[in-house]
């Protein structure tokens, strides 16, 4: 996409100032970037060139994560952080396995939402909302949310690489802790998340180059991601580093960074809220 501005475009995106979600869409090779996004995204990958490979183990630990849920009951899905539609999204891994599947997708990026809206407009199961997951009452009490999502019923709540961009000031600990109040027992939390503790020169640098995006990134420890899942019970194998979880016992492809941890460079886990 060049740099001119898509008649599509929705008029309050500054086509200027780079997306978080612009740039992970330049990672996965998509199209819905602009000259600024592929700019700093380049320049990050300078800094740290695994980052195609790291965005598309992401995207494979969402396939792993729908279907473990899938496959556990749960045919409701609200993904907080959705990002700009690519392959396989959770409405299609989840709709694959049990047609009455439905998901919410929630985003606060313009681009990520009105491309959305368009994917989604002959898929009746799945729908689109324009919020910041900061705010959780006006998530859970969005018109669609309610409607589209039995709250009364298990949801499968996804955050996945959504949580690096909420900083300590906004508190990832007690936002992750007012989903799981709001959502049924039997309820699931996925989260994948970045780490500096492998790589903190490349994660210091990504830190940096961040600050002239639309969000920064706060990476976790292990320790710090471990807290996001108080009060949920980690299904097997529990927190682990994103290529270790669950791997495809079929997937015979030789890993593209080695299955080198620290290349990667982030956790992920699935948790279960238990009866009280
Ligand atoms: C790296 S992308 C991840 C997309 C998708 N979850 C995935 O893992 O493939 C991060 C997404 O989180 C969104 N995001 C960041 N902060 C957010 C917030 N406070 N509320 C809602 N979305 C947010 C960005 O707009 C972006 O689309």
């Amino acid at each position: 996409m060049s740099n001119h501005r898509p008649a599509w475009v929705p008029d309050e995106v500054d086509i200027e100032r780079p997306s978080a979600a612009r740039m992970y869409d330049f990672y996965l090779g998509g199209s819905y970037n602009f000259a600024a996004d592929r700019t700093l995204a380049e320049e990050n990958l300078r800094n740290w060139p695994d980052m195609p490979q790291i965005a598309r183990a992401n995207r494979a630990f969402l396939h792993r994560a729908v279907g473990y849920l899938s496959s556990m009951g749960v045919d409701q899905f609200l993904d907080l952080g959705s990002g700009i539609p690519t392959g396989g999204n959770t409405h299609d891994i989840a709709l694959a396995l049990n047609p009455q599947a439905r998901t919410v997708y929630v985003d606060v990026d313009p681009v990520a939402i009105a491309h959305s809206i368009v994917l989604l407009q002959d898929v009746p199961n799945a729908t689109v909302v324009h919020a910041d997951l900061r705010d959780v009452d006006t998530v859970m009490k969005h018109s669609v949310v309610p409607d589209f999502l039995d709250l009364s019923r298990p949801v499968g709540v996804i955050m996945l690489a959504v949580l690096h961009f909420v900083s300590a000031e906004d508190d990832a600990p007690g936002l992750v802790r007012a989903y799981r109040d709001v959502t049924a027992q039997g309820s699931y939390l996925a989260v994948s998340h970045g780490t500096a503790d492998y790589q903190p020169e490349n994660a210091r640098g990504a830190s940096q180059l961040y600050t002239r995006a639309s969000h920064r990134l706060t990476f976790r420890s292990k320790t710090e991601v471990a807290e996001l899942f108080t009060g949920y019970e980690l299904a097997e194998p529990g927190l682990v580093d994103i290529i270790h979880w669950r791997p495809d016992p079929a997937d015979d492809r030789p890993d593209p960074l080695g299955a080198d941890v620290a290349r990667y460079s982030g956790y992920v886990a699935v948790g279960r809220k238990p009866a009280p």
